[in-house]
């Protein structure tokens, strides 16, 4: 009969260490709400003892989500899992999850500790964890280049000591899928209590076989498998949710394993998790990249046309991707835009929905067709903004030919009207630069991209910036039909998002 398999999901986590990822509060705990959806098994909400905004969002998230496992994590450290236990508590069904490094090169270079005294550790940690939850989650950091031998007794140590999963990482990402698959044979063959724990597993993607060695791992026996949405996380990345959960399904034939994951929440959550941080999904990104269900040869078309099992091994409507991307235009009433709403995964209040419907009035007029993601940006762009300290009134470019690009902008900062013009490289930079003057802004514009939404002259621009200050940065977006407004709110967004992360670093 076909066993489960344990879907932990690490977007918060391993995801939101990614460079220029990270998330505020109220954009993670958004993430886990649509994971719920999702329905994951567990989510890893982050790590309590790295900052006050991770213990936060745990806390939050572990308060607040009751469809799912909550987990924290620790190094294995009694002060560190006593701060993941305090956020962690809440949770129907907390988890803490506890770490330490086992690899040679770990123990001399980075622990300097001796075998003897990580074991120690391992026992000390997991029954301290323990003594909070039955729920304990041990991981031996950098397994694959560790001593098989030595991981093995690591690892009947934490069993020993009360671990309930046992989660073997690839953390660099190194191992390949034949030689995984025997690392996890040998443990379930030479470990004597492994029958006592779930064996996971948690693949970086630095050669590009993150889902490779996770499903490998899965065929030699590993229930729990650790991924995040669309792959992101520490440098090349995790394991992709999306690509495990599909391959799993697709090929339940070989695999005999499946998950309880809703796949037709895949898409609305891979759109949410790259929205908010910023990462755009690359176009031929398996499962949910804009050209995974494309068909661009004739032959292919033809194929389709005929009989889509040809060329298509899923369908987009099981990932959840809309079945067309034309639907709604200025015709179109407050019901049908709610009803599309829904279909994007998106409830929103009778308030919020009047505020986005009469943005949508607004495109559908500017527009002959409003796309998918048109109303995805409208709804990113109206509701889910943070409380604004500075607010754009109007602008102004001139640009050509023959003029210095010059712009003017009327903003409100604090409640209060300020204007300003000034010049610039090109209109954008014009805007940008002035935007910069009213705000007095002491931030540095460190990324800057234009996507159009949807295709055509009159198609939604998408612009993502991110800027830094002091060590902070923050990713704004704005869309609109005008680019330069477009830019100009996504940097404002930025703007604002910054002076709230500053606020709550002086507390306020
Ligand atoms: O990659 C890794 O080893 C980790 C552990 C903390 C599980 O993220
Ligand atoms: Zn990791």
């Amino acid at each position: 009969m076909a066993e489960k398999i344990i879907i932990f999901d690490t977007t918060l986590r391993d995801g939101e260490q990614s460079p220029g990822a990270s998330m505020n509060v109220e954009e993670k705990l958004r993430v886990a709400r649509q994971l719920e959806r999702l329905n994951v098994d567990v989510i890893e909400a982050g790590f309590p003892m790295a900052s006050d905004g991770d213990f936060e969002a745990v806390e939050v998230i572990a308060k607040t989500i009751e469809g799912c496992q909550i987990a924290a994590l620790a190094r294995a450290d009694i002060a560190d899992i006593d701060r993941a236990w305090e956020a962690v508590r809440y949770a129907k069904r907390p988890r803490i999850h506890t770490f330490i490094a086992t690899s040679d090169i770990h123990l001399k270079y980075k622990l300097k500790k001796t075998k003897e005294q990580v074991l120690e550790d391992v026992a000390r940690a997991v029954s301290h964890a323990k003594g909070y939850t039955d729920d304990v989650e041990f991981s031996a950091e950098d397994a694959t280049r560790s001593d098989l031998k030595y991981l093995c007794q690591v690892i009947e140590t934490a069993i020993e000591a009360g671990a309930t999963t046992i989660n073997i990482p690839d953390t660099v990402g190194y191992a390949i899928p034949s030689e995984f698959s025997q690392v996890i044979r040998t443990i379930k063959g030479q470990v004597p209590n492994i029958d006592r724990a779930t064996i996971s597993v948690h693949c970086h993607n630095d050669l590009g076989l993150a889902v490779a060695n996770s499903l490998a791992a899965i065929e030699s026996g590993a229930r729990q498998v650790e991924c995040t949405i669309n792959g992101i996380g520490e440098r090349a990345g995790n394991a992709s949710l999306e690509e495990i959960v599909m391959a799993i399904r697709v090929r339940k034939d070989l695999l005999d394993v499946y998950t309880d994951v809703n796949t037709e929440q895949i898409y609305p959550t891979s759109r949410l998790v790259s929205t908010i941080t910023g990462m755009v999904v690359q176009p031929n990104k398996a499962v949910v990249g804009a050209n995974a269900f494309a068909h661009e040869a004739g032959i292919h078309q033809d194929g389709i046309l005929k009989e889509k099992t040809t060329y298509e091994i899923m369908t987009p409507d099981s990932v959840g991707i809309p079945k067309s991307s034309l639907v709604l235009g200025k015709h179109s009433g407050r019901h049908a835009f709610r009803e599309k709403l829904k279909e994007l995964g998106y409830e929103l209040t009778s308030t919020e929905l009047d505020i986005a419907f009469q943005r949508f009035k607004k495109v559908a007029d500017q527009k002959k067709v409003v796309y998918d993601e048109d109303i995805i940006a409208i709804v990113e762009d109206e509701i889910f903004r943070i409380p604004d300290r500075y607010k754009l009134i109007h602008i102004n470019v001139q640009s050509g030919t023959v003029t210095i690009p010059t712009a003017t902008v009327q903003m409100e900062v604090d409640g209060r009207v300020v204007q300003d013009a000034g010049f610039g490289d090109g209109p954008v930079d014009a805007a940008l630069k002035t935007i910069q003057k009213i705000t007095k802004s002491k931030s540095r514009l460190v990324r800057f991209s234009v996507a159009a939404i949807t295709g055509g002259t009159d198609a939604q621009g998408e612009v993502t910036v991110k800027i830094e200050e002091d060590d902070q940065t923050a990713i704004g977006q704005g869309a609109s039909t005008d680019i330069i407004i477009a830019s100009a709110k996504a940097y404002i967004n930025a703007l604002n998002k910054l002076e709230y992360r500053k606020k709550r670093l002086r507390g306020l």
